[in-house]
């Protein structure tokens, strides 16, 4: 998984090409649980709707307690153990012949950190070159990217621009990959980078959020923020893998929620860096410089950080979501979508 940069315009590239520092690093989480669980969109509730495959905080469950619920997990997945961030989508399943599905191994994410967007500046609108600047994520953030229910694409929507699909090196695209290779599917999830600056989270889980405007020059990926949400975020692009197992025909392949076309993929993210300080701190020194300094703090010991699959702290109670052998139905039994 490479950094992956934009579809269809030329703006961020000739942006890229004009800075000489690094504008983005990487942050690998190992997996910590599929399970029917939700805590933005039913906190308190098991069994969610479908099966989500998270990492990042041992706190993850269907109650993350208080605004800063991610923040009390003992550990994390990730590489960056500052980060106690939880980061959640839906599991990949294959639908055999014989009418049973097998659940395809969550391999985890790994989730760009990006420097691309800029505050909404009334004097200046268009694209901010030169003028970056993200900050780090107020601590008990919550949002959600994309819609579970989406089943078609609307090219004009920035909603939908941000939901992806890669499999093995055959670029991204919108909806299941006409083509599978390298044995490797990966939903892609960039979230939105900017914010009302006041709003910690909203009915929908979306409305106090929004992506760079597309009439200032802005994209999913960076530019402008709007002038409704006026304060520029750092911009995360996740990336959940899954194991294909062998599969080669996209047409059997579901998300947990039912949907076969891959339109209805979305992720969460739950803010859980320690220490905002720290992460605004080492942004400008990771965003500079390849040998940061994760190293010497996140790191009590002082060694390489490494992504670690973990247990949550609290196990959800048990279901058979096919973890040991395939199954009859989707967990939920989430009708299969046919166009
Ligand atoms: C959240 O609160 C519930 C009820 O008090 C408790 O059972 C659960 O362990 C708490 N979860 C965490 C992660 O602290
Ligand atoms: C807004 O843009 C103006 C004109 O380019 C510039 O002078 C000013 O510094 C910008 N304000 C901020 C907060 O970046
Ligand atoms: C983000 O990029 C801008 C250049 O557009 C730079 O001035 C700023 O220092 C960068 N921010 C961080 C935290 O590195
Ligand atoms: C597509 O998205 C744009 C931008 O959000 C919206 O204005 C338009 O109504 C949408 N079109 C359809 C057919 O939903
Ligand atoms: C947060 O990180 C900064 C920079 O590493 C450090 O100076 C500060 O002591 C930390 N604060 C807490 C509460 O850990
Ligand atoms: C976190 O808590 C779990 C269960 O409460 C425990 O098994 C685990 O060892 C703890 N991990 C750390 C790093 O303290």
């Amino acid at each position: 998984m490479a950094p992956l940069f934009i579809i269809g315009t030329v703006v961020l590239a000739s942006v890229l090409s004009s800075t000489t520092a690094s504008s983005v690093w990487t942050l690998n989480c190992a997996p910590l649980t599929q399970a029917r669980l939700d805590p933005i969109l039913a906190p308190g509730v098991w069994p969610s709707g479908h099966v989500h495959a998270a990492v990042g905080s041992t706190a993850f469950g269907q109650q993350m307690n208080g605004t800063y619920g991610a923040l009390q997990g003992n550990a994390t997945t990730c590489d960056k153990f500052t980060d106690h961030s939880s980061y959640w989508a839906p599991q990949l399943y294959h639908m055999r012949s014989d009418g049973l599905f097998d659940l395809l191994p969550f391999t985890g994410m790994a989730a760009y950190y990006e420097n691309y967007t800029c505050d909404y500046n009334a004097s200046a609108p268009g694209w901010c070159v030169g003028t970056r600047n993200p900050r780090a994520f107020p601590p008990g953030l919550k949002m959600l990217a994309g819609n579970s229910l989406r089943r078609t694409q609307n090219m004009s929507d920035p909603w939908q621009q941000a939901i992806l699909l890669e499999s093995g090196n055959n670029g991204e695209v919108y909806g299941m990959p006409p083509k599978l290779d390298g044995n490797q599917l990966s939903g892609h999830v960039r979230f939105p980078s900017c914010w009302d600056g006041s709003n910690l989270d909203s009915p929908d889980h979306q409305s106090h959020v929004a992506y760079p405007d597309a009439s200032l020059g802005g994209n999913t990926q960076g530019g402008m923020c709007p002038s409704s949400h006026p304060v520029a975020l750092i911009n995360i692009g996740a990336e959940f893998g899954f194991a294909l197992n062998g599969v080669t025909d996209p047409a059997s392949l579901v998300f947990a929620n039912g949907d076969t076309t891959g339109y209805g993929f979305h992720g969460d993210f739950y803010m859980g860096w320690e220490n905002t300080t720290a992460l605004r701190d080492s942004f400008a020194e990771c965003f500079t410089n390849d040998n940061c300094p994760w190293r010497a703090f996140g790191s009590p010991t002082g060694r390489d950080p490494v992504a670690t699959a973990m247990s949550p702290m609290v196990q959800p109670p048990y279901e058979d979501i096919g973890l040991n052998g395939p199954i009859a139905k989707l967990p939920g039994n989430n009708p299969v979508y046919s166009a």
